[in-house]
C-alpha cells in the first residue's frame, strides 16, 4: 500500500481537487486502480446430468450447471480472458453421508467436470473447493462425533480429496473447510502423489458469516446444515487472528492466500495485503451477489454500476483477484466499456 504524506502540498485556491475530475478522459487517465477480466475467478454451481440450466432462487442470474454446460462456461470464460473457473458442487438430500465419502471418489461430480472442462478447454485454470460440506448429511465442513467438528481426522480425508482432485485436472487447491493444519497435510499429500506444480489457495481468513446463505441453497445445504460453524470458521469481531490464520497458511505452503467474504471485510484484504506482500484474493460471496442483485431488481441500485463498483472496490482494498459470480456480466460490461 501506498504511504504518502497526508497533508497536500499546496491549498485551497492553487489547489483544486476538482481540476482532475471534469473529463471522462482525465479520470481515465488519473485512475488509480484498474479492474480487468484478469481479475476474475468465476465461481461456478454444478450439478449431475446433461444439458442441466437450473436456476438458483436466490441468486438470480446464476445456473446450476451439469458437466457438459461447465464446458461452454469454460469457452465462454475463454472467450472472456477470465483466467480460471471455480467450482462448486450441488448434492441432493440422498447423495450426502456422515462421513461424506463421496469428497474423495475419484469419479464425484467435481472430478468429472473437471475431466470434461480439461478435454475442451485446457487454457482456463480449474480451481476446486476442498471441504466435506457438499457431501456431509450435517453440511459440516468436517467429520462430525458427538457435535464436535474434529480436525485431524478431517485433515486425513482433505489430503485425499485433494490429491484426487489434482488426479482430474484441477490446478489450484483450495481448502476452504477453515481446519487447522491443513495446508501442510494437503502440500505434503499433494507432492507424495507427484503434482507439485499444483497450487494451493488457502482460504486462510475465513469468517462464519451470514453471507453464505444463498450458497447453501445452491449446493444443498440449507435444509441439512445442523447448527453454525462458529467452532471452525473466524468470529467477525477478529482483526488479528486474521492475521494468524494468513502467517500459518504461508508457513505451511499456500501459494495464495484469501479472505471471505468480501465487501464487509476490505479492512482484513487491505491488511493481510500490507502485511504479507503475498498474492491475496477475496471472494464475493453468494450474499454480497445476491444483495446486489435483490436491490437492482427491485429498481433500488442500478446493478451494472454497483457490480463494477464492488469489484474496483476490492482492487483498491488491494486484492490481486477476486472470485465472484459475476465474472462473466463483469468481464461482458468490461469488454463494452473498451473505446
Ligand atoms: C464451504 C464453502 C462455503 C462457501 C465456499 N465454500 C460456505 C460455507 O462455509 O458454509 C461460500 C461461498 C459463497 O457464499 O458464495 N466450505
Amino acid at each position: 500500500m501506498n504511504k504518502r504524506p497526508l497533508a497536500p502540498l499546496a491549498r485551497f485556491p492553487a489547489l483544486r481537487l476538482r481540476r482532475l475530475r471534469r473529463t471522462d478522459w482525465s479520470r481515465r487517465l488519473h485512475a488509480q486502480t484498474r479492474l480487468s477480466a484478469d481479475d476474475l475467478i468465476w465461481a461456478i454451481i454444478l450439478k449431475d446430468g446433461k444439458n442441466v440450466r437450473e436456476p438458483v432462487a436466490a441468486l438470480p442470474g446464476v445456473y446450476r450447471l451439469s458437466p457438459d454446460e461447465a464446458v461452454t462456461a469454460a469457452l465462454e470464460a475463454r472467450e472472456l480472458g477470465i483466467p480460471a473457473l471455480a467450482l462448486f458442487p450441488f448434492t441432493d438430500a440422498e447423495g450426502r453421508t456422515p462421513g461424506g465419502e463421496e469428497a474423495v471418489n475419484p469419479d464425484n461430480l467435481m472430478c468429472r467436470a473437471a475431466r470434461a472442462i480439461k478435454a475442451e478447454v485446457p487454457e482456463v485454470g480449474l480451481m476446486a473447493d476442498v471441504a466435506l460440506d457438499p457431501y456431509t448429511d450435517h453440511g459440516h465442513d468436517g467429520l462430525m462425533r458427538d457435535g464436535e467438528i474434529l480436525n485431524d481426522e478431517t485433515v486425513q480425508i482433505l489430503v485425499k480429496q485433494s490429491v484426487v482432485q489434482a488426479q482430474a485436472g484441477f490446478d489450484i487447491i483450495a481448502p476452504s473447510d477453515m481446519m487447522d493444519g491443513r495446508v501442510g497435510a494437503i502440500r505434503k499429500g499433494l507432492d507424495e502423489a507427484g503434482f507439485q506444480h499444483v497450487m494451493i489457495m488457502a482460504y486462510a481468513a475465513k469468517y462464519a458469516s451470514a453471507f453464505y446463505g444463498p450458497y447453501r441453497e445452491a449446493i444443498g445445504s440449507s435444509g441439512v446444515l445442523k447448527g453454525d460453524k462458529r467452532t471452525y470458521q473466524m468470529d467477525p469481531a477478529n482483526s488479528d487472528e486474521a492475521i494468524r490464520e494468513v502467517a500459518l497458511d504461508l508457513a505451511e505452503g499456500a501459494d495464495s492466500v484469501m479472505v471471505k467474504p468480501g465487501l464487509p471485510y476490505l479492512d482484513i484484504v487491505a491488511r493481510v495485503k500490507d502485511e504479507f506482500g503475498a498474492p491475496t484474493f477475496v471472494f464475493q460471496v453468494s450474499g454480497e451477489y445476491a444483495q446486489i442483485k435483490a436491490a437492482a431488481q427491485n429498481g433500488w441500485i442500478d446493478g451494472d454500476k454497483a457490480m463494477m463498483e464492488s469489484l474496483l472496490a476490492f482492487k483498491r482494498a488491494g486484492a490481486d483477484g477476486i472470485i465472484t459470480y459475476f465474472a462473466a456480466e463483469a468481464a461482458r460490461t468490461l469488454k463494452q466499456s473498451i473505446r
